[in-house]
């Protein structure tokens, strides 16, 4: 058996009382704001602020131009390489700039950017250690290594939000940690990176030691 339904009709509707969402205000949110998360950080100190220097443009320049004209925006690696080797990690301000640089809409870069662990979206500390977590390291003792670097170094971990945030800065700006992925070196696990360099058969016990290697 059908169901009356009372549907009001156009007629009934009393016009005043109705709220158009074009009449609303939209908050803007660009699609930087929505997809990169780049809070400051004490360790923001060690870096230059992003800024397009002569020589960063003569640099992008020279990328771009090993790639045809009509595929620059393969150039996209590099120019990301390059803003994170000279200013630590690629803030919304140099994704505009890469973007502009290949004729792309800035979502294209943020693609890249989120899509590879290995570029950071905030201001790691003068000394980055990424700890492997995968299964040789984690049953080697990674997570004890993590543990024991974060204790050293005074870092707290727990606002740490997989992969959109995953890097825990200490308050003095020193240090930063975050877990990688397989480093491929399993055979010697646990394994760290430390900056671009690659330690090995780095126990718990052995963080103090790896610490003070670095320390200004
Ligand atoms: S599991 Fe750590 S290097 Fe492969």
């Amino acid at each position: 058996m059908s169901k009356n339904i009372d549907v009001p009709k156009p007629a009934d509707i009393d016009e005043t009382k109705v709220k158009y969402l074009d009449s609303q205000p939209v908050e803007k949110v660009s699609v930087l704001d929505q997809n990169i998360h780049s809070p400051a950080t004490p360790g923001e100190k060690f870096f230059p602020k992003f800024q397009v220097s002569p020589q960063l443009e003569a640099k992008a320049d020279e990328r771009i131009a090993q790639y045809p004209d009509d595929q620059k925006r393969s150039a996209v690696l590099p120019l990301l390489h390059e803003v994170q080797h000279h200013f630590g990690f690629i803030s919304p301000e140099s994704i505009d700039w890469v973007a502009s640089k290949l004729d792309i809409s800035p979502i294209k870069v943020v693609e890249v950017v989120t899509f590879y662990p290995g570029f950071r979206q905030k201001a790691p500390g003068r000394v980055h250690f990424r700890v492997c977590r995968t299964l040789s390291c984690a049953m080697g003792g990674s997570y004890e290594l993590m543990d024991k670097l974060c204790e050293l170094t005074k870092i707290d971990r727990s606002t740490a939000d997989g992969h959109k945030d995953p890097i825990s800065v200490s308050p003095c700006g020193n240090y930063s940690v975050e877990f990688a992925e397989c480093l491929a070196s399993c055979g010697t696990a646990p394994v760290c990176l430390v900056n671009d360099d690659f330690h090995e058969d780095i126990s718990a016990d052995k963080a103090a030691g790896l610490i003070d290697q670095y320390k200004a």
